[in-house]
């Protein structure tokens, strides 16, 4: 099989009516003269993929060239039943590429599943979810007991879509139908994969950590050459008119918590390496993706949401061990004390107290 992810960025070509779950997200997000430059300056900096902008992309040309015959590829979009189960693996995805919007009760930043996991959980090694869906029920050692896809999903509201700051105050519940709609979409993904089995181009790959370690410095200059012009020189990400991101955050008040996996620098690098920047994917060196991953993740950001006691309790309680700067001290400030939400933010949410961080 091929190592370079670009390769399978087209492995579920669209055309440009139909469009991808992320280019939908994005051209979701906002009014179309935003979009319209958006897509111009993509283009001319040649920076985005190409299933991003839906520009000619056929079934004939992408994937007989580019799909390993051992590479496991989803349905194609158009093929979703048209039934009651058709409608809530549409429901699903909905929810999957526009979270705000569709499950917006229970989102506290500014992301989207698919932000992270690409192309509508359809790309390889970007933990997609056709591969995630036939590996569940199964243990995981962060809560010590056997996750059901509903407990994966609920761990991915709580700290990756920092549901504590969500208008709710928390996941959705066990039960929902926000779950119902989401295992829909995955089941569908998963069409005619084999079950329990750990599918090529599951989770984010990994990227052995360097021997010298790490550089924030490094990283910061990493940062400013490859990914600061989509993600804003300061890591804020970019927004339209609306007031939507069309670019996500990394860091600040309206990105992913202390909790979530991404906040782990071995996770992000793998990530990172295997797709960022967006049109790029496996052009950064390991080294580069650790030293930027590093330095993304030295940037304070909402509050671990487990946390009760001080910062070096949960710490060791939830972090001991991790590849992760939560709890150390970086330039003379103690990470991990959150961010709190924006004020937009807070003004929506059901408690506002627990937007006090507790350190
Ligand atoms: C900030 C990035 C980010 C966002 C946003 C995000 N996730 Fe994740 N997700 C991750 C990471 C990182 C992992 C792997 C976690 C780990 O290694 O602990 C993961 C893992 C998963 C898994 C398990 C994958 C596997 O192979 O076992 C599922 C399922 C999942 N996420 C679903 C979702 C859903 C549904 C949403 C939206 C409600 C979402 N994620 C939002 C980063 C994210
Ligand atoms: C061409 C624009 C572009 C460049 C350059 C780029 N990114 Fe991204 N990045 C995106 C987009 C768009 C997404 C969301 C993906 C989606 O929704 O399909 C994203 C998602 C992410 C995410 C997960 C979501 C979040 O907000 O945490 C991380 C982390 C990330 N990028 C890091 C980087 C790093 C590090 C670099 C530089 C090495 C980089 N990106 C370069 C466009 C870009």
């Amino acid at each position: 099989m091929t190592n370079d992810p670009r390769d399978r960025a087209s492995d579920t070509p669209r055309d440009a009516q139909s469009g991808g779950g992320t280019r939908k997200a994005i051209y979701a997000a906002g009014g179309g003269l935003a979009l319209i430059a958006l897509a111009t300056a993509a283009v001319q900096l040649d920076v985005v993929p190409r299933w991003l902008i839906g520009a000619g992309s056929s079934i004939e040309e992408t994937a007989a060239a580019t799909t390993p015959d051992d590479q496991f590829t989803p349905p194609a979009r158009d093929a979703i039943p048209d039934s009651p189960f058709g409608d809530a693996v549409r429901r699903g995805e909905a929810i999957f590429t526009n979270t705000a919007t569709n499950a917006g009760d229970h989102v506290g930043n500014g992301l989207s599943c698919s932000n992270c996991h690409l192309d509508g959980g359809r790309h390889p090694l970007s933990a997609p979810m056709w591969a995630a869906w036939v590996t569940y029920p199964k243990y995981r050692a962060k809560n010590d007991q056997i996750n059901t896809m509903e407990d994966r999903v609920m761990g991915c509201f709580t700290y990756s879509m920092n549901a504590q700051y969500s208008p709710a105050g928390g996941p959705p519940p066990h039960g929902d139908d926000i779950y119902r709609d989401l295992e829909s979409y995955f089941f569908w993904l998963a069409s005619k994969a084999p079950t329990n089995v750990s599918l090529d181009g599951i989770g984010f790959g990994k990227v052995p950590k360097p021997e010298g370690g790490y550089d924030l410095a490094r990283g910061a200059d990493v940062f400013a050459a490859n990914c600061a012009v989509c993600h804003g020189e300061d890591g804020q990400g970019q927004r339209d008119i609306n007031g939507d991101y069309t670019f996500p955050p990394l860091w600040g008040p309206d990105s992913y918590n202390w909790g979530a996996g991404m906040s782990r620098i071995d996770t992000a690098a793998a990530f990172i390496k295997n797709n960022m920047p967006l049109s790029q994917p496996g052009s950064l060196t390991d080294q580069e993706a650790w030293d930027v991953a590093a330095y993304l993740d030295s940037h304070e950001r909402p509050r671990d949401p487990r946390q009760t006691g001080t910062i070096e309790e949960n710490r060791l309680a939830n972090h001991d061990g991790d590849e992760i700067l939560y709890g150390q001290v970086v330039n003379g400030v103690l990470l991990g004390q959150g961010t709190g939400p924006s004020p937009a933010r807070a003004a929506t949410m059901a408690t506002p107290s627990a937007a006090e961080p507790q350190n």
